[in-house]
Parts: structure tokens; C-alpha cells; sequence
């Protein structure tokens, strides 16, 4: 481990300075704009993964954007560890709320500021990275496998299929993830449960075209206040999600397991203060941590319609549109949620408007237990870089494929993140710690290390 952590010391500047060259590549996988640039993060992806030592690199081309694999296999006896990141990243937009261009990144008080830098360029990065520093000093003592995709920001659709197709290929003992956050940089934690998503737009129609508001309003219904109504409707005065059903497959934790919930480090104040908001504003009955984890979410992304340039218009609007997300939990099911949405939103519109619901991505929730090997070996790992037990902790996100893991290729998934909540992903001014960065190129080869010795 000395000569990891020197060659790691070593190479600092090289391994920012790669980092920063990936980050400065737009590969936004929603927009069709950015399509080459996705390539091009791809392609050095895969230089990288050569350089770093990895053999079988292969862009493995799908219906949407390329998957990247790589593995080194130094002794079949050994455990595999397939390691699972994303060069995809969010859009930028609005552009005009970073402090500097997202896809220039700079390093300001210590983090690293750019699109990507946490979610999850940052983050896969060090485990090329540490895979090239165990590589080198000699030090690799597990086989390695690499899939890197391109689409886990608009869910992952094809890299569904892959799995699927490549069972073989893929066979691991366990997936190793980086790509969610840590309580704080003093207080480590290893995620053990993800959310799943059904995602969904919808379409309200009026009257067959734009009206003088003077003229029809009052009579006509207005698209996008019969919309606004809905999605009021859509939850109660408890913040409790009103579609019927919504509730019946949600999985109650025991009294137990809340009593231990409690017992993670958490300040409502410092919450409240950093978000600059008067208080929280979640289901009744629940704590944050439980709100933005173990319980589901409605949530309007973006609501349109109308006339919102300059100035102002009169008019009633033709049509009204939103995206809504739902963030599910154990046993939801993506299917069956956007389902119970769709009757539901259709059953709520009055005769005045049609409506059309249109069903983009979702994924499954995810639990992973603490009580296996692979844990055990995360969780040291991180004892031996933080000097503290990592907290288990589940978290508010989603990662459609792990749920896929364990289905597709029977694999459980560490989610051993280096990032903080409060990095700013998919906002402007995302940013990732150079400290974080650093922590986790160090902290990976341990738990190879202590995978190894199990
Ligand atoms: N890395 C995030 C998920 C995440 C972040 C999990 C922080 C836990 C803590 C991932 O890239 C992401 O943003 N996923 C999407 C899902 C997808 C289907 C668009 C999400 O959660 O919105
Ligand atoms: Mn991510
Ligand atoms: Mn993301």
C-alpha cells in the first residue's frame, strides 16, 4: 500500500489534469446535440482505460450512446469486481448561473467546478485512476472489469439490453459504484439503498388554439390553471402522494430500524440554513433523512405553457405541459407506478381538457445489505483512509441498473460514493472536492486489498 500512495502522490497534477480534460468534453446524453461529444468522452475513456493497463477495451456500440468495457483478469481464481460509473452528464442549462463555464473546469477553494465533476465523471475517474496505481506498482490482487456507459442520466435503457446480452462477459462477484455521496468528509458512509424513478410528461389541450384571454376567458378553460389543480390535487395537507394505490406496495421500516435511522448525524438547522429555505416541506410524520430516502416523492421538474417571454400577452393557452417525477421505494414498481399515474391523471381531468401521458424513463429501487463479504471490505477500507467506520445509510437517488445487477447477473452493488450532497449535481455550479477525489483513489485499492484477503 506504501507504493500505491506514493505512486498516487506522484502523479497528482497528471491525474487533475486527466480529469480536467475529460470534463471539459460536453457529453450530455439527453440532448442529440452534444451526440459527437458523447462519442468523444467515450473514445478517451477508452484511451484511458488502455494507458491505465486494462486489456479487452472495446467501445461496444448500442442503440444510443456507446457502453465502454475493460477488463484485466490476473487469476480466475481471484474475486472479480465489475465496476460500473457513468461519462454521461446532465445538461448545463441554465448556463447563466455558473460562476464559470460548465465545461471549463477550475479548481476554487479546494473543489473542482465544472458539469460532471461529481456526477460521475469525478467519481469513475478514480477508479481508473486507482486501477492504473495498482496496475503499476505491481499491487492488483482482484480481477477488474469495466463498464463505463453513456445513457445513466436519461436511464439506461441500453445498457439494460447489454447486461442482458453479455451475462458472461460481465460475470463478477460483486459491482463496485461510485457515483453517490458520503454524510460528510469527517463522517464516511457507504450507501445501501437507492430509489427508483417513474418519470412522466403530460399533455393538458383547451381549446383547439391560443385565445384572446379577454375575449373567452371566463368561459374557456385555461390549460394550464386546470393543470395546476391536478397536480395541487396530487398531494394532500400531509404531503401524502393522493393516487390510489400509490402506497400499498411501499415497504414500512420497523420502529427498530427508524430508531437506527435517527441515530445518522443530522442538523434540520444547518439543512434549512444551507438551502436557505424557512423549513423543510415533507410528508407529515417523517424525518428528512426518512422523507429523502425510505419514503416516495410527486415532484412537477418543469411546467410550461403559455406565453412567457418579455412583456406580457393576453392569452388562454391551447395547451399545458410538466414533466413529474415520482422517486419510488421498495416494493414499488416503475411499471405498475406510471400506470397508477396515468389512470389516475386521466380520472382527474375535467371534460373541459384532454390529457396525454407520456412515460420517459424509470428504474427500480434498490436495498443492499450490509451483512457480505464485499461489504465487509468496503467498510474497512474506508475505516483504514477515514480512520472511522463508514455509516450504512440509504439515499434519495436513483441508479436504474443496479436493481438490474442483481436481477440480471445475481450481483449485489457497493455504493461506495465519494461525494457530498451538497456538490451540486445536476445544478449550476456543480463541483467535486479535490480532497474527495484524492479519498477515493486512495480508499479503492484497500477494499481490492481486503476483497482479495476474504
Ligand atoms: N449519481 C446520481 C444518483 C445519485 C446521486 C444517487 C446522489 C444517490 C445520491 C445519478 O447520476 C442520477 O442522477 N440518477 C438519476 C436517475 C436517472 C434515471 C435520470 C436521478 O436520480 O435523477
Ligand atoms: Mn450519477
Ligand atoms: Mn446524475
Amino acid at each position: 500500500m506504501e507504493k500505491i500512495n506514493e505512486y498516487i502522490e506522484n502523479n497528482r497534477e497528471r491525474f487533475l489534469e486527466e480529469l480536467f480534460e475529460l470534463l471539459r468534453i460536453p457529453s450530455v446524453s439527453a440532448d442529440p446535440q452534444f451526440n459527437d461529444d458523447v462519442r468523444r468522452a467515450a473514445e478517451m475513456v477508452q484511451q484511458r482505460l488502455v494507458e491505465a493497463g486494462a486489456e479487452n477495451v472495446e467501445i461496444c456500440e448500442t442503440e444510443g450512446h456507446p457502453i465502454v468495457y475493460g477488463d484485466k483478469i490476473i487469476d480466475p481464481s481471484k474475486p472479480t469486481v465489475l465496476v460500473y460509473g457513468h461519462y454521461d452528464v446532465q445538461p448545463a442549462d441554465p448556463i447563466e448561473l455558473w460562476t464559470s463555464p460548465p465545461f471549463e473546469p477550475v479548481i476554487k477553494d479546494g473543489n473542482i467546478f465544472a458539469r460532471g465533476s461529481a456526477d460521475d465523471k469525478g467519481q469513475f475517474y478514480m477508479h481508473v485512476k486507482a486501477f492504473e496505481a495498482m496496475v503499476k506498482t505491481g499491487n492488483l490482487d482482484c480481477n477488474v472489469k469495466f463498464m463505463i456507459e453513456g445513457e445513466e442520466e436519461v436511464g439506461s435503457d441500453n445498457l439494460g439490453i447489454f447486461v442482458h446480452d453479455n451475462k458472461e462477459r460481465l460475470a463478477a462477484d460483486v459491482v463496485l459504484v461510485s457515483d453517490t455521496s458520503l454524510i460528510a468528509n469527517d463522517i464516511p458512509s457507504i450507501s445501501v439503498g437507492l430509489r427508483g424513478l417513474s418519470y412522466v410528461e403530460v399533455e393538458v389541450t383547451g381549446p383547439n388554439r391560443d385565445l384572446h384571454s379577454g375575449v373567452y376567458g371566463g368561459a374557456v378553460g385555461n390549460p394550464i390553471n386546470i393543470l395546476a389543480k391536478m397536480i395541487a390535487s396530487m398531494t394532500d395537507e400531509n404531503n401524502h402522494i393522493t393516487i390510489p394505490g400509490f402506497y400499498d406496495k411501499v415497504v414500512n421500516l420497523s420502529d427498530a430500524e427508524r430508531a437506527e435511522m435517527a441515530q445518522i448525524p443530522f442538523s434540520q438547522e444547518e439543512y434549512q440554513n444551507e438551502l436557505q429555505i424557512g423549513e423543510t416541506y415533507g410528508e407529515k410524520g417523517y424525518t428528512v433523512l426518512e422523507q429523502t430516502s425510505i419514503r416516495p416523492t410527486l415532484d412537477v421538474n418543469g411546467i410550461w405553457g403559455g406565453y412567457t417571454g418579455e412583456g406580457a400577452k393576453t392569452v388562454l393557452p391551447s395547451k399545458a405541459f410538466a414533466k413529474i417525477s415520482m422517486r419510488l421505494v421498495p416494493d414499488q414498481q416503475t411499471d405498475e407506478i406510471t400506470e397508477l399515474f396515468r389512470n389516475h391523471f386521466k380520472a382527474i381531468a375535467p371534460p373541459a381538457v384532454k390529457v396525454e401521458v407520456r412515460p420517459h424513463h424509470g428504474g427500480q429501487p434498490a436495498v443492499i445489505p450490509t451483512n457480505f463479504p464485499a461489504y465487509q471490505a468496503a467498510s474497512q477500507a474506508m475505516v483504514d483512509t477515514f480512520g472511522k467506520k463508514p455509516i450504512p445509510q440509504r439515499g434519495g437517488g436513483s441508479i436504474p441498473i443496479v436493481a438490474l445487477f442483481e436481477e440480471a447477473l445475481g450481483l449485489k452493488t457497493i455504493l461506495m460514493g465519494f461525494g457530498l450532497d451538497t456538490d451540486d449535481i445536476h445544478s449550476p455550479d456543480e463541483h467535486y472536492g479535490v480532497f474527495n477525489y484524492f479519498k477515493g483513489i486512495e480508499t479503492i485499492p484497500r477494499f481490492y486489498h481486503h476483497l482479495a484477503r476474504q
